[in-house]
């Protein structure tokens, strides 16, 4: 089945339950895909792999009753997650799926708007992915995508640790890495957009000052899923530390760097 290896990566026990740790890094994301994409009352809208629900739930309140949002996300812990805080936002306009964005249909489709916070780079396939996102789409649809920059621009992020601990790039450069990577890449992003049959596709950087709680952190096993065994104690130790040299009392210091990936179905 396609996306196995990211259904395994994301429904591990520790990543699920250590998620919201990692949350306020990609709620940065969010305002400037509901600014492009100015939900009004009554759209139907897609969110592509939804993780803990937040996007879903801010969609779901921008659109109200009459509207509705589809949250999609292939790891049942995030979805269980999800299922959680629509709960307790006491929402009524929601259906939450696990699935493969790449190849389900959605029963709500036709949806007005996509949108997906940092979901799109996991996809074994883009071009087939996109594909199937894109026909499930009204005409006129607009589309909102929140991913990273090249990830070594920032200077905090743990890639720069993990790196030092890698086997040479022939035994360790899966497939799926070099797409994962390549979403930064804009030209990358026009090109799966346009050839999937988006227009106006613009991709703009998205650069952010983050304050975030001082027990933010990333999952330990995206952490270390790439290292050796003996290596992973080590990665784990300077990345506490790289923490502990960003934190101030309560807070937390992240220079974020994103890129923001829009585009319309055409009329
Ligand atoms: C970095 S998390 C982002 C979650 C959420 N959008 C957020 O911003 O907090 C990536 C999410 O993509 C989901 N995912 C990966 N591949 C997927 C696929 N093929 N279909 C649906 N969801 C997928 C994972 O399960 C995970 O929840």
């Amino acid at each position: 089945m396609p996306n196995d290896k990211q259904r395994d990566v994301w429904s591990a026990e520790d990543v699920v339950e250590s998620w919201v740790w990692s949350e306020p890094i990609s709620d940065y994301g969010t305002a400037p895909i509901m600014a492009f994409l100015r939900l009004s009352a009554g759209e139907r809208v897609l969110d592509i792999a939804c993780g803990g629900g937040k996007t879903t739930v801010v969609a779901a309140q921008a659109v109200g009753p009459s509207g509705h949002v589809t949250g999609v996300d292939i790891s049942d812990g995030m979805v269980a997650l999800a299922k959680t805080r629509i709960a307790e936002a006491g929402l009524h306009n929601v259906e939450l799926t696990q699935g493969d964005a790449q190849v389900d249909d959605f029963p709500s489709a036709p949806f007005d708007a996509v949108l997906s916070q940092f979901g799109i780079m996991f996809f074994d396939d883009p071009i087939a992915a996109l594909t199937n996102i894109r026909r499930q789409l009204k005409p006129g649809a607009r589309a909102a995508f929140i991913t990273w920059q090249p990830i070594q621009r920032m200077k905090w992020h743990p890639v720069h640790i993990i790196a030092k601990y890698l086997a040479p790039p022939n035994e360790v450069g899966t497939d799926t890495k070099e797409q994962k990577g390549s979403w930064s890449d804009a030209a990358f992003a026009k090109r799966v957009l346009s050839s999937v049959g988006f227009s106006d596709i613009q991709v703009e950087e998205y650069n952010v000052n983050a304050y975030v709680p001082a027990e933010t952190d990333i999952p330990a096993s995206t952490l270390v899923c790439a290292v050796e065994a003996k290596h992973r104690d080590a990665v784990l130790r300077e990345w506490h530390k790289t923490r502990a040299r960003l934190t101030n009392r309560s807070v937390m210091q992240l220079d974020l760097m994103m890129n923001l990936i829009t585009a319309h179905v055409p009329q």
